[in-house]
């Protein structure tokens, strides 16, 4: 192949069908369909509900994004799929038909995970990442610090959540304070009109002792809903907004912190923050100036590739061909619960 290959990329993990089309490191097209809305009355993601989804969506979204890449399906060199890890009935939807069309096409399929793909997106906007760099990884479904010396073969993880993700938090702190889901967006901007030192919140799995690199936020949320509680049962107002805006700091302190360390330790000069949660203004902020007072590269992708999407597996499954790694078998799985140090299926 002498031309930047050109990958078609399917993702279906979660509640967002996205398909992405890149050449190289070049995005030409990312076509979404989000089921969020029909997830929204029952405060959170319903599996059967956004497998079905992906159903009805999936082919629509894959003849629009070749469309907006104005390239033919038969111009495409390889397929890219999420293997894992995420929702199996929704893994399986995407997974399947990856494999339909590669067999269809007669071109290669990478079955990919999605956390290196949530990596492996920032370089269709700032280019070839550098080696190592360290990545903060937050959504609504993992919290994770990775070393990653090769986004396409070699990806270590430092630490991880050991309750609650991120986004998670966000979300259903979001419920105590009445706010709509998906609840991250609406606490950014609920917290942009309140004071972040109004209540001292917890910062989870800071203490001396605790493990520097794992996160913990069900502790925080616990106390966000005890004090909030306590609010109503006094029959006093709660200030929503300075509710939301110290929640928000608590959760970025301890993430950039920890994020900073890692990269002093490891002798780590780039950081790469992605995720859901990584469209956090607050984090966004935040990172850039602890980055900066360390002297640390920032690396974060518009909010638009932050959110899981079709593009990233695409730039990922990109890297992947670059580098000639052997494509997956045409019986790879959808794996659940593939570990975040199989990049490849
Ligand atoms: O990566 P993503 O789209 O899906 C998962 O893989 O989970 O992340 C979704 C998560 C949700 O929990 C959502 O509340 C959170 O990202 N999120 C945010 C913001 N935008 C999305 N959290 C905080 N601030 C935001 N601006
Ligand atoms: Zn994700």
């Amino acid at each position: 192949m002498t031309h930047e290959p050109l990958v078609l990329g399917i993702e279906t993990s979660c509640d967002e069908t996205g398909v992405g089309v890149v050449a190289g490191r070049r995005l030409l097209a990312d076509a979404l369909a989000s089921s969020v809305d029909a997830h929204a009355r029952f405060g959170g993601v319903v599996p059967e509900v956004a497998s079905r989804a992906h159903l009805e969506a999936l082919v629509p979204a894959v003849d629009r994004a070749v469309a907006d890449a104005g390239v033919r399906l038969s111009d495409v060199d390889a397929l890219a799929v999420t293997s894992g890890p995420g929702l199996a009935g929704a893994l399986l939807v995407g997974v399947a038909a990856a494999k339909a069309y590669a067999l269809a096409l007669g071109r290669p399929l990478y079955g990919v995970n999605h956390l290196a793909a949530h990596v492996a997106v920032d370089q269709l906007e700032h280019g070839a990442l550098p080696d190592p760099c360290v990545a903060l990884l937050v959504s609504g479904g993992h919290s994770s610090l990775l070393l990653v010396p090769d986004v396409t073969h070699d990806v270590r993880p430092l630490g991880a959540t050991v309750d609650d993700a991120a986004g998670e938090a966000f979300d259903k702190v979001a419920r105590v304070l009445g706010l709509p889901f998906p609840g991250g967006p609406h606490i950014d901007r609920a917290a942009a009109d309140g004071a972040a030192d109004a209540v001292a919140f917890p910062r989870g799995l800071t203490g001396p002792r605790d493990a520097p690199y794992d996160f913990s936020f069900s502790g925080l949320k616990t106390a966000v809903a005890r004090w909030v509680e306590a609010r109503e049962a006094a029959g006093e107002p709660v200030p929503v907004a300075d509710v939301a805006a110290s929640f928000q700091e608590a959760v970025v302190d301890v993430l950039t912190a920890k994020a900073v360390r890692a990269c002093r330790e490891q002798g780590v000069g780039h950081l790469l923050v992605g995720g859901g949660v990584a469209a956090n203004s607050r984090l966004r902020a935040l990172a850039q100036a602890r980055c900066e007072a360390a002297g640390i590269r920032l690396r974060v992708p518009r909010p638009g590739l932050c959110t899981d999407n079709g593009a990233m597996v695409a730039a990922l499954g990109a890297e992947i061909v670059a580098r000639g790694h052997a494509p997956s078998a045409l019986d790879l799985p959808a794996d659940s619960s593939m570990p975040v140090t199989s990049v490849l299926a």
